[in-house]
């Protein structure tokens, strides 16, 4: 596959490069890296953006100054090299005041000091000209059923995402907010766990078409869920606001491995979606193609570039396979006695109703469901043969 540039809309978290090894047996294998040297290397390796946490940029409980002082730096770096910052976040996880969470924490003051932290990052936001807000609560949640009463907390979640809603409405923002939902970790359950939680979650708030979704490969996967279908699913009522890249294997702890290196199938069928729409065309996902992955712990800092350019050389080569599926004339005589495509027609007639239904009688009485135990078979085995021999650059 040909190096990516920046139509190909990669972004980076600062996080994700930044990760110093941390984990919770053990402190850090790397040091960190600052925030210039970042935007100069992913400036040079094709990427088009930058994503942070405020936490990342200047530290927790900064004076005002050394805040200032970051952001300047941050910018220069953003104009030295024409590097955008798609997407900010806000940190409502790691200092200590956040360990029951922020918007859902049941001390009071602790949700009044999260929506404070939360306002001040989206004015830096807007600043900065990004267009997604996300919105990841990985402490909004409990490891004991009797430590947090769920419909109080999803109703304060409620609350909180609608004063931001109100408050980029009235600053006049160009600003839209993604809900990253994941199962555990580091609470024992976490609220709104899947993206099917999060999107019946987005129905009831206020403004509702502000709020969108920004699904995590690896998260969906801990919870033993098909990633792409989630994703199509996201796609077909208009919430894909934003995508975080990665690799899983199977229903453990988030590896957030690099996109690519966990289920590779499911990470094809991704990228063919996001690429290529559905078989019948639909809609395909034109935002920032967002890593949220972690460089091994193994690893030094030529390990973390690597793993960098490992994500993004992975969603290219994944491009090119899904092109070349596509364009096969095998392929697409296979999806049409699969009857991939016939899906696509109504099940009814034009105008048709129930009564016609009913007197339709080769819709019944004259139907032969027997004639199915034997024959009409899909041939969805040689479909996905032909993929497999895709994926695997054989075909
Ligand atoms: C995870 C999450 C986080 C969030 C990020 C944005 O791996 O548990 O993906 O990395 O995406 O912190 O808030
Ligand atoms: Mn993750
Ligand atoms: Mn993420
Ligand atoms: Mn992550």
């Amino acid at each position: 596959a040909s190096a990516p540039t920046r139509d190909d809309k990669f972004s980076f978290g600062l996080w994700t490069v930044g990760y110093n090894g941390t984990d919770p047996f053990g402190g850090p294998t790397r040091h960190p890296l600052d925030v210039v040297h970042v935007v100069e290397k992913l400036d040079e390796l094709g990427a088009y953006g930058l994503t942070f946490h405020d936490d990342d940029l200047f530290a927790f409980g900064s004076t005002d100054a050394e805040r200032q002082t970051q952001i300047d730096r941050l910018k220069g770096a953003l104009e030295a090299t024409g590097i955008i910052v798609p997407m900010v976040t806000t940190n409502l996880f790691s200092a200590p005041v956040f360990k029951d969470g922020g918007f859902t924490s049941n001390d009071r003051q602790v949700r009044r000091f999260a929506l404070r932290k939360v306002l001040r990052n989206i004015d830096l936001a807007a600043e900065l000209g990004a267009k997604t807000f996300v919105m990841w609560g990985g402490r909004e949640g409990a490891e004991y059923d009797a430590a947090k009463d769920i419909r109080s907390a999803l109703e304060r979640y409620r609350e909180a995402v609608n004063l931001l809603g109100d408050y980029v409405t009235d600053k006049g923002y160009d600003l839209r907010f993604a809900i990253e939902p994941k199962p555990n970790e580091p609470r024992g359950d976490i609220l709104l766990p899947t993206l099917g939680h999060a999107l019946a979650f987005i129905e009831t708030l206020e403004r509702p078409e502000l709020v969108g979704i920004n699904p995590e490969v690896g998260h969906e996967q801990m919870a033993g869920l098909n990633f792409a279908a989630g994703i199509a699913q996201a796609l077909y009522q208009g919430k894909l606001f934003h995508i975080d890249l990665n690799g899983q294997r199977g229903i453990k702890y988030d590896q957030d491995l690099v996109f690519g290196h966990g289920d590779l199938y499911n990470a094809f069928a991704l990228v063919d979606l996001l690429e290529n729409g559905s078989p019948q065309g639909g809609p395909t996902y034109e935002g920032p193609r967002h890593f949220d992955y972690k460089p091994s712990r193994t690893e030094d800092e030529t390990g973390v570039w690597d793993s960098a350019k490992a994500n993004m050389a992975n969603y290219l080569i994944l491009k090119e396979r899904a092109a070349a599926f596509r364009a096969d004339p095998e392929v697409q005589e296979a999806l049409e006695s699969a009857k991939v495509n016939e899906l696509g027609q109504p099940t009814l007639n034009e105008g048709e109703s129930y009564d016609d239904l009913l007197a339709d009688r080769s819709a019944f009485e004259d139907f032969d469901a027997d004639s199915y135990l034997g024959g009409h078979g899909f041939g969805f085995v040689r479909l996905q043969q032909l993929a497999t021999g895709h994926l695997l650059g054989a075909r």
